[in-house]
């Protein structure tokens, strides 16, 4: 397994990450368990302010929180300087609680509802990314009986699809986020914005996809909205001060997977950015980025307890652990590859190649196909690296699975940031109808 940011081996043989023995904090807080490398998060933090700061150009980089968003998170991303990206009341209520500044939130979504907008508003939060009509009207008109000038930028889908490897331009993208450039929805929609009493328009929004390792689709976008801009200049007068280019910046989760550092990435999406816009006798905007995996993704380690395991000769040998899709849903989602490795005996040689389930009750619970391993056994503890990103956002109770404890680590010191699910956490929403209390059961009255 690659050994991401402070992950190292130790002198007894353990995987070892921000300075704690995975073994240890195994037996301290139980596995499943997520191990952040807190270290790393604040480096990826520092690496996209460096990377914006030596590009000259005003900027600001927003952490996609739907990535993993906890309070400690949120508190970390303050402390960095960055800004924040909710896409849920959920995620405001958490960075609220967490005392993350709201002047520094962007709210996005393709659906806000009603009492997410007021509860954004009654916050104070700084910009809302209005991504269709119907929103557009509602914050306007909300706005105003909140008696509140409120930021926007229109997200724009503009006709880029990218992908890990490849790009694709398509002149309608079908989509449901944003407002399409190539039907003129997007232009209809920034003449109406300009026109709304309570809504200032800042500029323009697009995210092109995710997990993305080469810079062509990001730089297919940029001339696209620099049209974008140009014709809205034309046709309205108006001058947008904010291009928001989104997230999507790929991480390496296995061998062949080949992103660009941060600060390629950032250099290669800006370096002529200046000279487009000036050469088109345009102002120069502030750049916005709203990266998430990069991040957070490579900074995290899921630590498993290995039981079972079955073998078929010939066939496979399954070894199971302790979590699973309920824990990491991206395997069965999406058919992500992980890489991974014996915790407790991490300079072992690999014996033979199995495959790890989940305990789910799910055949398709596999979170690792083929994968190398010393010879396991039960009680064997097995780290999945890179599981820093969506993994705990996008985890479930499926089979009323407890959702595992999160860790910082840093310099030797371990921190639960979310503790473990308990059971009476999983019934703590449930409520038996009155009705059905004190009822004789159909088996009595037989
Ligand atoms: N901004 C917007 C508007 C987005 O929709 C997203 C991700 C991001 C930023 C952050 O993208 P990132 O830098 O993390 O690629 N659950 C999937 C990923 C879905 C991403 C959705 N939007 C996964 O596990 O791969």
């Amino acid at each position: 397994m690659f050994l991401h940011g402070t992950s190292t081996i130790n002198g007894r043989g353990h995987l070892e990450i921000g300075g704690c023995d995975a073994t240890v904090l195994a037996e301290s807080f139980g596995t499943p368990l997520y191990v952040m490398d807190e270290e790393l998060i604040r480096r990826r933090c520092r690496e996209f302010v460096q990377a914006f700061e030596e590009s000259g150009l005003e900027h600001q980089i927003a952490f996609a929180s739907k990535a993993f968003c906890v309070m400690a998170m949120c508190k970390l991303i303050e402390e960095e300087g960055l800004t924040l990206d909710v896409v849920s009341d959920g995620e405001l209520y958490t960075a609220l609680q967490a005392g993350f500044p709201p002047e520094r939130i962007h709210f996005h979504g393709n659906n806000k509802t009603p009492d997410e907008i007021a509860f954004a508003l009654d916050a104070g939060i700084g910009v809302f990314v209005v991504d269709n009509f119907h929103e557009l009207a509602l914050l306007n008109a909300m706005a105003g009986s909140n008696k509140k000038q409120v930021d926007i930028l229109l997200r724009v889908s503009p006709g880029v699809e990218a992908h890990t490897h490849d790009y694709m331009l398509t002149g309608n993208e079908d989509s449901k986020f944003g407002f399409d450039l190539g039907s003129g929805a997007a232009m209809e929609a920034a003449k109406l914005a300009l026109l709304q009493p309570h809504l200032t328009l800042l500029g323009i929004h697009s995210h092109i996809g995710s997990q993305i390792f080469e810079v062509d689709g990001f730089r297919m976008a940029v001339d696209k909205l620099l049209q974008f801009c140009i014709a809205v200049r034309e046709e309205t007068g108006a001058t947008f001060r904010v291009l928001n280019l989104g997230g999507g910046f790929g991480v390496r989760y296995v061998d062949g997977d080949t992103p660009l550092a941060i600060a390629d990435y950032v250099k290669a999406i800006t370096g002529n950015i200046s000279s487009t816009f000036t050469s088109n006798g345009y102002p120069v905007p502030a750049i916005w980025v709203e990266p998430g995996r990069t991040i957070v993704g490579d900074a995290g380690t899921t630590l498993y307890t290995i039981g079972s395991t079955k073998d078929l000769p010939g066939v496979r040998k399954y070894v199971s652990v302790d979590g699973g899709m309920t824990d990491n849903p991206r395997p069965a989602l999406y058919q992500a590859k992980y890489e991974a490795m014996l915790a407790n005996r991490a300079n072992d040689a690999d014996e033979e190649t199995v495959s790890i389930a989940g305990k789910c009750c799910e055949s398709g619970d596999m979170l690792i196909w083929d994968l190398e391993l010393p010879k396991a056994a039960a009680g064997d503890l097995l780290a999945v690296s890179c599981t820093g990103a969506y993994n705990y956002s996008m985890a479930s109770n499926y089979n009323r699975i407890r959702r595992p404890a999160v860790v910082f680590v840093k310099d030797g010191e371990a921190d639960v940031v979310v503790q473990r699910e308990t059971h009476a956490d999983l019934v703590k929403g449930d409520l038996i109808p009155a009705r059905m209390q004190n009822q004789p059961t159909e088996a009595a009255k037989r």
